[in-house]
């Protein structure tokens, strides 16, 4: 029998629907929001206004897209956090309309969760060669900086995370101090290739474990900028390319240390990447050249699945639905919302 899912997606700045047939995608549409761009970060309270407004037309157009009809669908996800709340909120109530509507089940999914096994996503006229189990996720966003061990889609247990800032935060923090605009990181990965990754050196957190901190090397940068500025007013400018590559580079070879250890310490070849930063070239690259040396086979999303998006999200609603795990009408969302 055909299982379409259809995924919603509204927990942070991105409003996102998917439809997803018996796991091979049929849509994915996503509209981001520029009204943050001028302050530099997500503002809590335009993004719901702002999916407020995208939601009924992103629906619309991923069902069209998808060339079904909206009563073919058998089943709704939608994401029940982590998240900003007020977001979350608007993709919730949606698919609890929708779903009363159609009389369909809806099916809750974490963020997360999501994340890690967008790599489970059949796209039409690709090969398909999804992590095998037990694997672990390096999941670095805006939001997170977690290393994952994947036992099963629905056994997850995170083994590392970051103790302050996340990896994506560090990038937009940094960029924003040089005066780049947000998001800073892929403006970082940019400027980043011109750049001598060796010319500037950034302190290295001490953390204990598998776990990351990323506000001393905020600081650092900081420091550094201040200091040099003091002698030269157009340092940034001067130096731009050369800051990006130094900043990039460290970033990097914080979360490949960790994500080394981890793989050795558990003996485990299988690797995955997730989340807005599995973008970066630089971390790419590192995980290609690890991956020749340790023997690791691994899986890097398709850049359309690395940031928010709802097929993610229509692929856990898959899992899901195949063991009829599905949650009632009343359920609400949650802004913190732990990996299970
Ligand atoms: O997963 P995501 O879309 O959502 C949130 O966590 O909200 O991740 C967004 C983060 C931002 O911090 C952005 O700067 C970062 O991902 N990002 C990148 C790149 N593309 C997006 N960071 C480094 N290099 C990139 N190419």
């Amino acid at each position: 029998m055909s299982k379409i899912i259809l995924g919603i997606e509204s927990s942070c700045d991105d409003t996102s629907a998917a439809v997803l047939q018996n796991g091979v995608l049929l849509s994915n549409v996503i509209a981001g929001q520029k009204v943050h761009e001028v302050y530099g970060g997500v503002v809590p309270e335009l993004a719901s206004r702002a999916h407020q407004q995208n939601i009924i037309p992103v629906v619309d157009q991923a069902i069209k897209q998808a060339g079904i009809r909206k009563e073919d669908i058998s089943a709704i996800a939608f994401t029940r956090g982590p998240g900003l709340l007020g977001s979350l909120l608007v993709g919730t109530s949606f698919a609890k309309g929708l779903a009363t509507a159609l009389d369909i089940p809806m099916v809750e999914v974490n963020h997360l969760q999501a994340h890690v096994l967008a790599h489970f996503i059949r796209q039409k006229d690709a090969d398909y060669n999804p992590p095998k189990f037990p694997f672990l996720c390096l999941l670095v966003s805006g939001g997170n900086s977690q290393i994952i061990l994947v036992r099963a889609y629905n056994d997850m247990e995170v083994i590392g995370q970051t103790i302050d800032d996340a990896a994506g935060e560090a990038f937009d923090k940094c960029a924003k101090v040089m005066g780049l605009p947000y998001p800073g990181g892929p403006v970082i990965d940019k400027l980043a290739k011109e750049g001598n990754p060796k010319a500037f050196t950034l302190s290295k957190p001490q953390v204990a474990g598998y776990d990351y901190s990323f506000s001393g090397l905020k600081t650092s940068f900081l420091y550094l900028l201040r200091d040099h500025l003091k002698l030269n007013p157009h340092f940034i400018e001067a130096h731009r390319a050369d800051l990006c590559a130094s900043l990039q580079t460290t970033i990097i070879d914080i979360l490949m240390n960790k994500l080394v250890k981890a793989a050795k310490d558990l003996n485990i070849n299988e690797i995955a990447v997730g989340g807005g930063v599995s973008a970066n070239s630089g971390l790419r690259q590192a995980l290609e050249a690890q991956a020749e040396k340790l023997h690791w086979k691994i899986h890097l999303p398709p850049l359309a699945f690395t940031t928010d998006n709802a097929a993610m999200v229509a692929m856990v609603g898959t899992f899901k639905y195949d063991n009829q795990e599905f949650c009632p009408m009343d359920a609400v969302p949650f802004s913190k919302l732990v990996l299970k």
